[in-house]
């Protein structure tokens, strides 16, 4: 495996992308936790070192331990990553250059060889990159060779093939940096990669780990109907079997008819003994009178792992708790110390968690993103109509109801959910569509209808195409489709006169409205 140690940049996850892409299993792990003794236990085949935001020149600026480098291992460093090797391994980083955003050209300046990472570059002259840093190498460490240079770096591609040491200061993990893919992957077949990692691979690896982690204890695992706790709760039934109970929390904020096919899906197919857990007067209680969005995230938070430790008691002593968190909740939900990856939101399973916690958390999908859950789903099993359902929240509708969350607001965007996904399956759109959801908008607004005024509450529909859930675009229905469906849903939805349709991309939106 090759480990990526993040620095902190909102681009480490394409890394992995890019490398799954071709095949190669990789984990990130943040720098905090790139130990000697995780690099020892983790024995990974290669080392990346992302990019940050954090200056070298810093202080307290992070860094791996000083024995990656002794190790043997190939290793490329990205940005600061770059940074961070030439400062360790005797080179020379300066600040107070011109500082170098967007779009850079970088022309060959020393040998490049069939057996270098940077095979293929250069074929046609100057490469497109893309670059992102204040900071930049002013003087190579002892042994390291200059590659590729661009106006304001001039050490932008450099290498020290004998100890397989590489580092570029673009970043060649996005897409604007057409060749970077390439890079890559030159680096993990210098690395000894094959690129033959499968899902399968995955799946195996994934069942020794919750194996070695649990060990003969009981473990139980909330159950939302989602596919990421379903695709968790089913792999970890294939690891520890009779070990594991799923709860699955009715918190009155879930979808219509949603309790009975999670369960009956559940109960009925699988086999996995299943709590269900009618909770909705504890947290629509807790949620009164609450408008502000965090406070709703945690106060769910909070509330979820209360039930979660009263049921571990109740099945006769539960250890861990599983939940299906994937990359995305990580990285949106993470914030270093040092100013890295701002809080956007705390996602439920994650910075909505409270400090203290009697269980220990069994996540194994942590390292993937929503199409790789999708591809386990299948792996295990999951019938094809279940995997493929759009995505839904934890704090479920409560993110979608802005400002105070009320029972009648509830009732009201369940029915008109109910009947926007229905028109988008009879219009044979739903799979086309990441995810689509109704919310409800915390105004009243003056409509007419047969011969009387209305002062009704007004709906936002929203429907997006992603890859990932990290970025978004609205999804292009026709008018007439929008048309229809607005009619529909007044016509259907007592309380609701006015519809409007969201045509925000993320970003600048995030999906959900909160
Ligand atoms: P945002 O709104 O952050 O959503 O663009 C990205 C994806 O994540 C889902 N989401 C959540 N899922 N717990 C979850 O399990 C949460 O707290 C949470 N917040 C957002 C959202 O539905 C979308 O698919």
């Amino acid at each position: 495996r090759l480990l990526i140690v993040d620095f902190g940049s909102q681009v480490t996850q394409l890394i992995a992308r890019r490398l799954r892409e071709a095949n190669i299993y990789c984990e990130i792990h943040p720098f905090q936790a790139v130990t000697e003794q995780l690099l020892r236990e983790m024995a990974p085949k290669a080392v990346i070192l992302s990019g940050g935001p954090a200056s070298v020149l810093d202080d307290n600026a992070p860094r791996p331990p000083r024995a990656l480098f002794d190790m043997g291992l190939p290793i490329l460093g990205i940005c600061y990553g770059q940074q961070v090797m030439m400062d360790m391994l005797g080179g020379r980083v300066e600040s107070g250059h011109e500082r170098e955003f967007g779009r850079a050209y970088v022309a060959p300046a020393g040998r490049h060889g069939d057996d270098s990472i940077f095979s293929g570059w250069f074929e046609s002259g100057r490469e497109q990159v893309w670059m992102s840093h204040g900071d930049r190498v002013t003087q190579l460490a002892p042994g390291f060779e200059v590659i590729g240079t661009s106006p304001n770096a001039p050490f932008a591609m450099i290498a020290d093939p004998a100890r397989r040491f590489f580092a570029v200061q673009f970043h060649p993990e996005v897409h604007h940096t057409p060749n970077g893919a390439r890079l890559l992957r030159n680096f993990t077949r210098l690395a000894g990669f094959t690129g033959d990692w499968t899902m399968g691979a995955y799946r195996e690896e994934a069942i020794a780990k919750i194996r070695a982690q649990v060990g003969d204890k009981k473990v139980i695992c909330g159950l939302s109907g989602g596919v990421d706790s379903s695709v968790a709760a089913v792999l970890i039934h294939e690891a520890i079997g009779e070990q594991l109970t799923c709860v699955f929390v009715d918190h009155g904020l879930l979808r219509e008819g949603e309790a009975d096919e999670v369960v009956g899906m559940f109960q009925g197919h699988y086999n996995i003994p299943l709590i269900h857990a009618d909770e909705s007067e504890l947290f629509l209680g807790a949620l009164e009178g609450v408008s502000d969005p965090e406070t709703k995230r945690k106060t769910i938070g909070r509330l979820f792992i209360e039930v979660f430790e009263k049921h571990a008691k109740s099945v006769g002593g539960a250890e861990f708790l599983a939940q299906g968190t994937l990359y995305p909740d990580v990285i949106e939900s993470v914030s270093f110390s040092g100013g890295p990856s701002v809080t956007i939101k705390s996602h439920h399973n994650v910075g909505g968690l409270p400090e203290k916690m009697g269980l220990k958390l069994v996540e194994p999908l942590r390292e993937l993103f929503k199409d790789e859950v999708r591809a386990l789903g299948r792996e295990l099993g999951l019938p094809a109509h279940f995997v493929g359902r759009h995505p839904f929240p934890g704090p479920g509708l409560a993110i979608r109801c802005p400002g105070e969350i009320t029972r009648e607001k509830l009732a009201i965007l369940r029915r008109a959910d109910a009947v926007y996904i229905d028109q988008i399956r009879k219009h044979g759109l739903y799979d086309d569509i990441w995810q689509a959801f109704a919310a409800i908008l915390p105004m009243r607004t003056v409509g007419v209808m047969g011969d009387g005024r209305t002062y009704d509450y007004a709906l936002a529909l929203r429907a997006v195409t992603s890859v990932d859930g990290m970025t978004a675009d609205y999804y292009p229905f026709s008018h007439d489709f929008l048309g229809e469906t607005a009619t529909r849903i007044i016509n259907e939805v007592p309380g609701v006169n006015r519809v409007f349709y969201d045509c925000t991309s993320k970003p600048p939106g995030t999906i959900e409205l909160e």
